[in-house]
């Protein structure tokens, strides 16, 4: 079985600091990537900044700086962000650095040398916003500005010389692979969205731009620059030193297991990307995932809109692995999401503080009075314990299918069940009224200990901190956190002291209004 995972985040632009749509993505493929680690795999995790084109080299202008100056302070920032996040990311790519520029221009040449590049003229709407080309019938008029009906970004009109990828020639070879591998595209609607826009048949793109220099520039001709999705799609085999295509890194990671992006850029990565490798032949990602937009006031945020959601002051109020939580449960993986504050407010209570954190407290707290501090070695499973304890031995199989398809939804839903089952278990069996028989008062302890454990374990993946505390109660490691051994129902039996921890997450006090 393959046991290598490659998983990449889009490459952010750094026209601006990073904002909640970014946090998202890079939170939502941390969860995959950390998810596969605790599963035994050798997880490759890329993200960076894609940083050249026009949109970039207007925002340097605008702040009167050198485009690779601009580039280098807010690539910062999200780089800073990464770890704020605390991202298990392997590599940050910068399109900028020169690893990456020898990888674009070499897949040029591969293009170039299949005959899939001609040099023509372009006349029509360009948007800088979207980095990208439309029909007339992809624009629609407001308020007298010409904007592309899908983002209502503006455009504006180009005519120029530029280098064309015969995208129409591999109309029918996309159409066909799509058709081989069903789970290309997820989820299946956008699947179909996609199907559809290529069946409505493929003109060439243009791929290189005159009129400006902020860009790889193409091999043989200084005039022109790369089209920047061209460059930036290049990130994920660049990270992996294509062109050295025989060296383990790339032999180990390509073709990526799954590219994570957000859906407003499904056609770059589901057409264009799979086109231009075809005609490179190379191998094609295994899957593209166009999740959902987070909204603010019900429209997607971005800068032009002025509806930015700072993650880093959400985080500074409420800590990291609560807005990690947060949003890998409330926003229902593959549809948009509207972030609400209230709503953080009562994940953070009612499933973080009450369900997590107290049983946590009460169980630890219960056996370091009862127990003494130790955990119980003389237990006898009875059928209640037995059924609580194999529902994770009994899924796992399940858990690891329903990951495979990114049904984050699924595993969030496991554990908020387990916890639910795993309180009322405590509370049902009443160990404090079973000081008289010291057999079952153990047995109930050890058992609930065992799903606290279990649990912390799965919840690594969404809230790595506090589960890395938690398992501090049984002085658990991080490197000791492994997915297969949740089928282990006597795991604790190695472990002899219970140690006391701090509260995990504190209840927010909720204002009445
Ligand atoms: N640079 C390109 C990607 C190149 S990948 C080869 C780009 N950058 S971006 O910074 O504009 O956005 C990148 C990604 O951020 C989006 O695809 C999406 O994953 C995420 N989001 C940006 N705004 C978002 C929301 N409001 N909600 C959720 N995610 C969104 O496009």
């Amino acid at each position: 079985m393959d046991k290598n995972f490659y998983i990449t985040t889009p490459i952010y632009y750094p026209s601006a600091k990073p904002h909640m749509g970014h946090a998202y993505s890079s939170i939502i493929a941390d969860f995959f990537a950390r998810f596969k680690k605790i599963d035994g795999f050798n997880v490759h995790f890329l993200t960076g900044t894609d940083e050249h084109g026009l949109k970039i080299q207007r925002s340097a202008e605008k702040k009167g700086l050198k485009p690779l100056q601009f580039c280098d302070e807010i690539s910062k920032t999200f780089r800073n962000l990464s770890e704020i996040l605390n991202l298990t990311n392997t590599d940050f790519i910068r399109t900028t650095e020169s690893r990456h520029k020898t990888s674009v221009q070499h897949l040029w040449r591969e293009l170039e040398k299949n005959d899939d590049i001609y040099l023509s003229k372009y006349s029509g709407w360009y948007s800088v916003s979207d980095e990208a080309f439309y029909s007339e019938e992809e624009i629609e008029e407001i308020n007298g500005l010409k904007v592309a009906t899908s983002s209502k970004s503006t455009v504006e009109w180009v005519d120029e010389e530029s280098y064309f990828f015969r995208l129409s020639k591999w109309e029918k070879p996309l159409l066909e692979f799509y058709e081989k591998n069903p789970g290309f595209i997820s989820p299946e609607a956008r699947k179909n969205e996609v199907v559809s826009f290529v069946k409505s048949g493929l003109k060439d793109l243009s791929i290189s731009r005159k009129s400006f220099s902020w860009g790889i520039k193409v091999p043989g001709n200084e005039n022109h620059v790369i089209y920047v999705w061209l460059d930036a799609l290049t990130n994920y085999i660049s990270a992996l030193n294509y062109p050295n295509t025989k060296e383990k890194l790339f032999k180990s990671f390509w073709p990526a297991s799954i590219h994570l992006i957000g859906k407003d850029i499904l056609r770059f990565h589901a057409v264009y990307w799979p086109a231009f490798l075809l005609a490179a032949k190379i191998d094609l990602p295994k899957k593209v995932y166009g999740h959902g937009w987070i909204l603010s006031g019900d429209e997607k945020m971005s800068k032009s809109k002025g509806n930015i959601l700072d993650p880093i002051e959400i985080i500074n109020e409420y800590g990291l692995d609560s807005l990690r939580y947060y949003l890998i449960k409330e926003v229902s993986f593959g549809n948009d999401g509207n972030i609400s504050q209230e709503r953080l407010e009562d994940c953070i209570n009612s499933d973080l503080a009450n369900n997590f954190g107290n049983l946590c407290q009460r169980v630890t707290a219960f056996a370091i009075k009862n127990c003494d501090s130790k955990i119980p070695k003389k237990i006898e499973f009875n059928k209640d314990d037995h059924k609580i304890l194999n529902n994770y031995k009994d899924n796992i199989e399940l858990i690891r299918k329903k990951i495979d398809n990114q049904d984050i939804n699924f595993y969030i839903n496991f554990i908020v069940n387990s916890l639910f089952e795993a309180n009322k278990y405590f509370n049902d069996q009443e160990p404090w009224n079973k000081k008289e028989d010291l057999l079952r008062l153990n047995t109930i302890v050890f058992t609930t200990l065992e799903i606290v454990r279990k649990v912390s374990f799965l919840l690594y993946p969404i809230i790595p901190e506090s589960s890395i505390k938690a398992l501090k109660i049984f002085g658990i490691n991080e490197a000791d956190i492994n997915l297969s051994s949740i089928e282990n129902n006597d795991f604790l039996s190695k472990v002899d002291k219970i140690n006391k921890i701090d509260i995990l997450f504190k209840k927010i006090e909720k204002k009445d209004d």
